[in-house]
């Protein structure tokens, strides 16, 4: 795709500030500015090892402050369940007034008045406050990121079974697809070419990314619905916020299978975004079985 870097490489080095950088998005993307000289700045309330870090809460307008000053562009990821603190954080982007490219959602219906679930709800808001910001903001709307298949890999060391809440099938993307192209926009021009949607190459449900998993692990893995008031009484059980699991819960009610796949990762990054076959290839090792349970 067409676009300038910003600033220009050359005049000064670029200076993208990175949220949710100790996530599993946000590490791949901070991986990926470096490698291309970026100037790289982290907020989260972890620190992450060898980067410049500003450890703090996205909802305390004093950190953002602090973490915007010098920067020239943001990537923002709301990983919070409520988008009213995104006002304080949205005014400070907009006194500091740098780029902003936010990962939002694909399942973002454009036409609703309300969406399907919390979760996709918060996108849509920020995405509003942004619109309504003057800032120069671009959204990335990702799809269901292949890394979420992490959270079960305690489950398959233990055992071949994933049981949890179903959700609708998606085109499951790799989040290194969408680092790429968030590194892409982030130091494009080009503002005027969203909104994103990165998708991955084909539709999924849970029971075909566990069955993936399995092939790639040379083991016959399957998963198991678990219908939802189990699946809520287990996430409470296992620790999980209240209102997390109420907004997890009802995206596996409520939000919709999509059939929707776009060219934008091959747009923006030049190739064809990854299976999660070849994902779970890559991760196997996370998933390998303990030694004691085999
Ligand atoms: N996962 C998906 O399928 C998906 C799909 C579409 C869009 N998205 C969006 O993509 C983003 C990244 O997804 P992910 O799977 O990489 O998430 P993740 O692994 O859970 O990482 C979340 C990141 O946000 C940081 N964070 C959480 N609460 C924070 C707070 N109050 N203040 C500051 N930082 C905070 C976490 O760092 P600390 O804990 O160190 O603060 C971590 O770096 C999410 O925000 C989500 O909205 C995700």
């Amino acid at each position: 795709m067409s676009g300038t870097i910003l600033p220009a490489v050359g005049e000064r080095t670029p200076s993208v500030l990175v949220t949710g950088a100790t996530g599993n998005l946000g590490r791949e993307v901070v991986d990926r500015l470096r490698t291309r000289g970026v100037r790289v700045r982290c907020l989260s309330r972890r620190p992450l090892q060898g980067v410049e870090s500003v450890r703090g809460d996205l909802t305390d307008p004093a950190v953002v402050r602090s973490a915007l000053g010098g920067v020239d562009a943001v990537l923002l990821m709301w990983p919070l369940l409520d988008a009213t603190p995104a006002h304080d954080l949205v005014a400070e982007l907009a006194a500091a007034a740098p780029r902003v490219v936010y990962v939002s959602s694909t399942a973002i219906d454009d036409e609703a008045a309300r969406q399907s679930d919390p979760i996709v709800q918060v996108h849509s808001d920020v995405e509003a406050l942004l619109g309504d910001s003057g800032l120069r903001w671009v959204a990335l709307r990702s799809d269901t990121l292949a890394s979420n298949a992490r959270g079960w890999a305690a489950q398959l060391k233990a055992g071949d079974v994933v049981s949890g809440p179903d959700i609708a099938r998606t085109a499951v993307v790799d989040e290194r697809d969408v680092a790429d192209a968030a590194a892409a926009v982030l130091l494009a021009d080009d503002d005027q070419r969203g909104p994103y949607v990165l998708t991955g190459p084909e539709i999924l449900g849970r029971a075909d990314q566990v069955a993936l998993l399995g092939a790639a692990l040379g083991r016959r893995l399957r998963f198991e619905a678990v219908p939802r008031d189990l699946a809520r009484s287990r996430m409470l059980a296992d620790g999980r916020p209240e209102h997390l699991v109420e907004a997890l819960v009802a995206a596996s009610v409520h939000r919709p299978e999509s059939r929707l796949i776009t060219d934008h990762v091959e747009r923006l990054t030049g190739r064809p975004p990854g299976t999660f076959g070849r994902w779970a290839v890559d991760h196997a090792a996370d998933f390998a079985r303990n030694h004691h349970s085999a």
